[in-house]
Parts: C-alpha cells; sequence; structure tokens
C-alpha cells in the first residue's frame, strides 16, 4: 500500500485549518493553501490556539506545539501546494462549480500517484472525480467541526473509487486518530442525510413561533441530550452550509421536504452566518450569546 507523507490542504477556514491541524499532529508534512494570505494567517492562528488549549491540560507540551505548527507550510500558490503531495484533501467552500475548476486544476499539477480526497459534505464524489483523469484515485474524505475534537470521517466512495484508495484513506484517518464509516455516494452521505434535515426543521419551528430560540435548543439539549441545540449548532456549522446543503437536496433529490425555511435564507442574504460572522440565531458580539428574536 502507498505510503502517504506529505499531505496539501485546500483550504485555510473553518473545515481546511482542522485538518490541517489534526494532520500535522499525526506526523504529516502539511501545505496549507488559500487563495488570499489573510486567510492563512487566520488558519495558522486558529491551529495555534486551538493546539495551545491542550498546554494548560498537559495533554501537550509546547515543544511539541511548536513541531506541529513547524508540518505546517502555509502557501498561496496552488502549483506549489500540490506537485509533490501524496494526498489532496479540499476543503473550499461548498459551490460545486468551484469545486469542479479547482479539480481539475490540481488533476494536472499534482503528481501521477496522489489521492485526491473532497471534504464535501454533499456533492457529488462521481461529479468531482470525473472531472479528473484519476476517478480511481478520488474519494470522500468528509470531516466533522471541531475537526480536532470529532471523532468521525466519513468515507464516501464514488462510482469509479477503487478498494486501494478507500484503504489508504482509512489509514490516513485512523492515524489521525479518527473512525470511519464506509459510505456510498449518495447526497449528505450518512450524518447530514439526518442532520440537514433536522435543522431545517428547527429553523421552521422558530419561523412558525413554536418557541423562542433558547428555549427550542435548551429542549432538543436537554430532552435528546445534544451537546448543543439546533440553532445553536446552525450557528456552528454555518447557516451558508446549511442553506446550500438544503439546495443541493432539492434539486438532487427532487424533493421539495428538504426546501429550507424562508427565514434561513434570509439570514443568509442579511450576511448572518452564523459564529463566523457574529450574528446568527445568537448575536456573538458580546460577552456571552445573545438569542435573537424572529
Ligand atoms: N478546536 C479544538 N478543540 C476544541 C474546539 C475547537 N474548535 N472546541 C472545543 N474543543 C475542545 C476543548 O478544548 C475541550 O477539550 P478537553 O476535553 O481536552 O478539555 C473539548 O473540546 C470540549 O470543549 P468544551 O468543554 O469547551 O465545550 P463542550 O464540552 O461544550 O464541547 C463541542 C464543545 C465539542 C463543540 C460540543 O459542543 C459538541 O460536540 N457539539 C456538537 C458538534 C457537532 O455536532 N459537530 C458536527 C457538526 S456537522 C459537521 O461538521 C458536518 C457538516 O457537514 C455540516
Amino acid at each position: 500500500m502507498m505510503e502517504i507523507k506529505k499531505v496539501a490542504v485546500l483550504g485555510a477556514g473553518l473545515m481546511g485549518n482542522g485538518i490541517a491541524h489534526v494532520c500535522a499532529q499525526a506526523g504529516y508534512q502539511v501545505k496549507m493553501r488559500d487563495i488570499d494570505q489573510k486567510f492563512i494567517d487566520k488558519g495558522m492562528a486558529t491551529i495555534k490556539k486551538n493546539l495551545e488549549r491542550g498546554i494548560a491540560k498537559g495533554k501537550i507540551t509546547q515543544e511539541e506545539v511548536v513541531a506541529i505548527l513547524g508540518r505546517i507550510q502555509g502557501v498561496l500558490d496552488l502549483k506549489k501546494a500540490v506537485d509533490d503531495a501524496d494526498l489532496v484533501i479540499e476543503a473550499v467552500p461548498e459551490i460545486v462549480s468551484l469545486k469542479l475548476e479547482i479539480w481539475k486544476e490540481v488533476d494536472a499539477l499534482a503528481p501521477k500517484h496522489a489521492i485526491l480526497a473532497s471534504n464535501t459534505s454533499s456533492i457529488s464524489i462521481t461529479q468531482m472525480a470525473a472531472v479528473t483523469e484519476r476517478p480511481d484515485k478520488f474519494i470522500g474524505m468528509h470531516f466533522f467541526n471541531p475537526v480536532p475534537v470529532m471523532n468521525l470521517v466519513e468515507i464516501i466512495k464514488g462510482q469509479a473509487t477503487e478498494d486501494d484508495t478507500v484503504k489508504i484513506i482509512e489509514d490516513v484517518s485512523k492515524k489521525i486518530g479518527k473512525v470511519t464509516v464506509l459510505v456510498n455516494e449518495a447526497p449528505g452521505f450518512a450524518v447530514n442525510r439526518l442532520l440537514v434535515p433536522a435543522l431545517l426543521e428547527a429553523v421552521f419551528a422558530i419561523q412558525e413561533g413554536v418557541a423562542t430560540v433558547e428555549d427550542m435548543d435548551k429542549a432538543i439539549q436537554l430532552g435528546l441530550n445534544w451537546p448543543m441545540g439546533p440553532l445553536t449548532l446552525l450557528d456552528f456549522v454555518g447557516l451558508d452550509t446549511a442553506l446550500h446543503i438544503s439546495d443541493y437536496f432539492v434539486e438532487e433529490f427532487k424533493d421539495s421536504k428538504y426546501r429550507a425555511p424562508t427565514l434561513l435564507r434570509k439570514m443568509v442574504r442579511a450576511g448572518w452566518l452564523g459564529r463566523k460572522s457574529s450574528m446568527g440565531f445568537y448575536d456573538y458580539s458580546g460577552e456571552t450569546p445573545k438569542p435573537n428574536r424572529f
């Protein structure tokens, strides 16, 4: 089985920096690529902050943090990011045209042996694989937020993904401390197939005035023992991401049961994307999150 040593992560955002973090922590050499230096700087700062959480708790030493950070190189140029990679993990925004364009470029620049993995949360692996010359080496590797904490990686097999590719990615996932499930491609795979309709339903309930934001969250958190309520989780995942997935489900399944509530679309249009924009179902601009009224 091919040994993975060098990993290129495309995107330094919420998911990209988490993926770069866990790969570097497992000993891989990582290049983290984004299109603007400010995104790279922000991603690196987040990784540093998240690694340093462990120092006070005695889980990691300052020296280890320095060594892990030393294995991550921020890169702007796509060619430089992928031309010596054994594995490319893509975590760019969930826009089909953007993903297809990037994969075409990466396929031309990355070594022929390199495995191409998308961290998409819903888009077709087969569709992305088809724009490359190596659909057998193309796979879905879906992480969960916050990447350093969440134990699961969903591995998604596209139409042409080879079993060897699956084995290599199972092995990499294990090395970075994750548990895997193997999913055959379908919109939303396994986790989002269930999660997204549940989160959308919570927004419909708010839109209909069923309960306040804090009561809806409290009900689900305490009634179902979720670590956070659905509206807090939506703010955490990003309202734009949830909306993209909802629109994608409607298009793929041709079933209106996956439609997004008007309220969600309106909030995204207003730039209320959740935690990352400091405004969503809660207002994060103060000391503690304050629920909004709708
Ligand atoms: N990065 C690194 N570590 C983090 C972190 C982050 N962003 N956030 C929290 N942690 C660590 C903390 O340091 C702490 O570590 P220790 O156990 O070593 O002390 C641990 O996680 C727990 O954190 P806290 O005590 O601060 O807070 P908590 O107990 O409330 O847990 C949480 C926070 C892990 C985020 C928890 O609320 C949770 O599991 N929430 C649900 C998350 C979830 O559902 N994620 C999936 C979203 S869906 C998705 O990502 C996929 C998609 O396609 C949409």
